[in-house]
Parts: structure tokens; sequence; C-alpha cells
């Protein structure tokens, strides 16, 4: 597989000096996963590279660009909406360049839609354009009126890409891109390509290059993060790499996502007992509790081995917790299908759980099935899910009162006064502390819970224990 460098595009600098009297700004708006921020991230990085300054809201800004997800319609609905919002900023200042990039515009129907009914969007680039940014840009100053391609998918990897973070202390690292699951009902593999995996040495570099910047908590992302290696020269997999960047000293912690359960294996779960820096929280997506449901999504593992994983993790892995994505709904889901996830939802205790409604995306299997139930019906499903789930976490969350703990302060708590902090398990506290102390660790004493959310009082900043 082919692994492209960035270069730096001196021909584009210049041309963005000569359009504007002083140094443009950029407004980028993300709008899906963990991976499409990392994108958004990229994105500002590459056009301050050619001369942008970055605005915090699009009113302030020369070039506009939405980083858009397709993983659900509401998704979409909500982008194509901002979109045509923009029509009047256009009239105000015709030198707006307006683009739309991302997962949504890898979707040929999109590409179509955007180019009939939305006439002051000026570029459109898909997941694979970022590196090229600077190159159309370049195009539309030189007075090509439009650019809207759906870039073909290259299926390349690029390294190097300059990056402006959001946060000083928490970061994500790629270490694959893609997905080759055909999941029925997800889009994901149609707009992202096929899974290509980064080289150890330079997943390695940048996790010392964070580290060494103070990021204190780091996130590795991938579709499915089992599937890391599979395509590489050499024989590595997910939890050997984790193995290499626990071996890098400093001052951090390690999370990742997302587990795909058909391959999230013993060798993983050991891993993260065995170091101290990855957190004992575990992101596996079920979707479903029903056998049939879940051969229907292609998912390749039943219910049983799927609670036989979380036995296992319960097991090896003191204090762990876990969360899970559901879908309601999903074509020619029963009653008795949906009792099933609601036993298995019981049986494991989510500390957290992403839920929904099953969304239909042109394109895949699962577009073609039957889908006899009503919208009525899936919203009733979802409300017994969401209270069920409910009962069991606030007493689970409310339980934890007493301990003490170490959490990384990331910013303000809802009440006033107070900060949040994430404990390692990925629970939230808020206690009330100074705001001097966001970035950094803390020993938190917890005191309680509302819902979902911990309380707590500070015992010591800066400190970390475990
Ligand atoms: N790669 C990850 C998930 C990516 S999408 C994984 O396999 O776990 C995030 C979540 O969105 C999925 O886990 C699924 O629960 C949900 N999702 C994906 N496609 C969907 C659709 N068509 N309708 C409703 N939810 C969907
Ligand atoms: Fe979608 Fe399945 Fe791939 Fe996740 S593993 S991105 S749900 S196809
Ligand atoms: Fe992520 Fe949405 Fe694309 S979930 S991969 S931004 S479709």
């Amino acid at each position: 597989m082919e692994t492209l460098t960035y270069t730096h595009n001196a021909a584009a600098a210049a041309a963005v000096a000569a359009a504007y009297d002083a140094p443009p700004m950029a407004y980028v708006r993300s709008y899906g996963c963990q991976q499409n921020f990392n994108d958004g991230e990229k994105l500002r990085g590459v056009l301050q590279d050619i001369g942008f300054g970055i605005a915090d809201a699009p009113e302030q800004a020369d070039l506009i660009l939405f980083n858009t997800c397709a993983v659900r319609e509401h998704a979409e609905q909500r982008v194509f909406g901002n979109i045509g919002a923009l029509k009047k900023l256009k009239e105000q200042n015709p030198r707006l360049i307006i683009g739309v990039c991302g997962c949504m515009a890898q979707q040929p129907q999109v590409v179509e839609k955007l180019k009939a009914s939305y006439p002051y969007v000026d570029l459109v680039f898909g997941v694979d354009g970022i590196d090229r940014l600077p190159a159309l840009l370049a195009r539309r100053l030189g007075g090509a009126r439009r650019c809207l391609e759906r870039p073909a998918e290259r299926g390349a990897l690029v390294e190097g890409v300059p990056i402006r973070r959001d946060s000083g202390f928490r970061a994500w690292l790629p270490v694959m891109y893609g997905c080759d699951n055909f999941c029925t009902y997800c889009i994901v593999p149609y707009v992202r390509g096929r899974e290509r995996s980064r080289a150890p040495a330079d997943i390695l570099a940048e996790f010392r290059a964070l580290v060494a910047a103070g990021y204190k908590e780091i996130t590795l992302l991938g579709q499915n993060v089992n599937s890391y290696g599979k395509n590489l020269p050499q024989p590595v997999d997910f939890a050997d790499l984790l193995e290499l960047l626990c071996t890098v000293p400093g001052d951090y912690r390690l999370r990742f996502m997302t587990s795909h359960p058909k391959d999230a294996g013993k060798k993983l779960i050991d891993t993260v007992a065995r170091h101290p820096q990855l957190c004992k929280h575990l992101h596996l997506p079920v979707q479903a509790g029903s056998d049939r449901v879940l051969a229907a999504m292609n998912r390749h593992y039943t219910a049983r081995q799927y609670l036989e994983l979380i036995d296992y993790a319960k097991k090896t892995i003191p204090g762990v917790t876990f969360s899970s994505d559901i879908i309601v709904g999903f074509p020619s889901e029963t009653e008795e299908d949906f009792q099933k996830t609601l036993e298995l939802v019981k049986t494991v205790g989510y500390m957290q759980l992403f839920t929904f409604i099953y969304s239909k995306r042109t394109g895949t299997k699962a577009a073609q099935m039957p889908d006899p139930a009503t919208h009525a019906e899936k919203a009733g499903r979802m409300a017994r899910l969401l209270k069920l789930q409910e009962e069991a976490s606030f007493p689970a969350v409310a339980a934890l009162a007493g301990q003490d703990v170490t959490v990384l302060v990331e910013g303000a708590g809802r009440r006033p006064g107070t900060l949040d902090g994430r404990l390692d398990n990925n629970l939230v506290v808020e206690f009330p502390a100074p705001e001097s102390l966001v970035g950094q660790w803390a020993r938190v004493h917890l005191t309680g819970a509302r819902a979902a959310l911990l309380t707590g009082e500070l015992v010591q900043q800066n400190r970390k224990d475990d």
C-alpha cells in the first residue's frame, strides 16, 4: 500500500497571500465521530499551513468548511439545514468560499444534490482530500467557479499532515483508517474505503511527540482497532501495538475505540489488565441481543460469545466498566428480538449506552430488507431501553461514592464554581475547584451522583495515583 508524505504547497500559499489584503480566516465545523473530529483538526492544520487564521464563528470567516458525517439520516439533514443557512452570509460577502467535505461528500447522490440545489457551495471533497485541499483552494482562488467532485478512493495513507489540535491535554491518534466489516446497516465502509493500518513506527513517533508535548490522555482511533495490522508487512496486531506504546515513559493514560466484539480477544483484555496506563474501560458495541438480528447485521458473533468476552474481562480487569452502541428497530426486529437486547443490557450492566434508532442508508444491504415496524413502535422500544439503562446504571454510578479516584480535569462543570474530571473508567465527576486545574490530574473523593454524573470533593491537585 502506498504511503504519501504531506508537503507544503508553496504555490497555494502564494495564491492565498495574493488573494487577500489581510490574512484570511477559516471556520471548520466537524459533525461526526472522533475520526471526523481528528480530520477537522488536520483541515485546520493544513489551512494554517497555507496562511489562514482560524475563526471561532462562521460570521468571521472568509472560508467555511463543513466536515460532515453520513452515519444516520438525521446527521445529514442537520448539515443540509446548516448549509442552507449560509446562503445569507454568501449574499452579504460574495467572496466567501463555502466547502463541504467528509463522509457525506463521498456519496454521489449528495454531490449531485449540492451541485443542483446549493449553487453557493464552492468546494466539495471527500475524506481522502485533506492533503489536497491547498491545491483545490488555489484552483478556486485562481478563477475556477466551483470545484465539486466525488474523489475516487485513493486507498493511500498520508503521513505528516499538519494538525491544529483542539485540546492541549487530550489527543486523538488514528491507528487505522477505513472499515472492511460491512455491517449491513452501515455506510462507513462505503464512505471511508478499505482498511489501512499506519506503520507502528509512525504511530509510535506521533505518540512520543504527544507525550513529550504534555498530552495526558491519548485515544487511539479506528473503526475496528482489532483489525489493526492485518494489511501490514510485519506481523503485528492491536495488542502488540498497545504493548509497544506502553513502553513509552510519561505521565499519560491511553484509551482506544472502537473494538469490534468479533475479534476483541483474550490477548487484548490481558494487555489492558497488565498496563496501568491503559484505561479500565472497554467500548464494545453489541448493537443487538438477538442472534437472528446479529446475523442479519453481519456482526459475526452471538450474544453468548459476546457475554463470554464480557465475563472474561470482568474476571481479568478489576473495576472494568463497559459501554456499548445499540441499534433499536433494525429491519425485521420483533418484540421478541428486542426483549433479548433488554436482557443482554441487564446482564452486562453497562455504565454508558449510546442508543440509535435504525436509519436507512442508501447503498447498504439493510436498505433492501423489509422493515415493517413503525417509527412509533421503534421510539417506544427506545424509551424502554433508556429507562432500563437508567434504572441499572444510576445506582451503579452512585455506588462508587466513598472512593478516592484520579481524574483528568476537562473543563467547567454544569454548576457554577465546579469542574468536570474524567475517571479512568470514563465516568465524569463534578467537583468544586478553581479553573486553573483544567488539563491537570487531580485526586477526588467521590461523594454521590446526580443521574450518571458523579459528584465529589477535591482531595489533591496535580496528583495521579495508580
Ligand atoms: N466502527 C464502530 C462504529 C461506527 S458508527 C463500530 O463498529 O462499533 C457508530 C455507531 O453508529 C454504530 O456502532 C451503530 O450503533 C450506529 N450506527 C451505524 N449505522 C447506523 C444506522 N444506519 N442506523 C442507526 N445507527 C447506526
Ligand atoms: Fe460500520 Fe460495522 Fe465498520 Fe463499525 S465495524 S464502521 S458498524 S461496518
Ligand atoms: Fe465517522 Fe460519521 Fe464518517 S461516524 S466515519 S464521520 S459517517
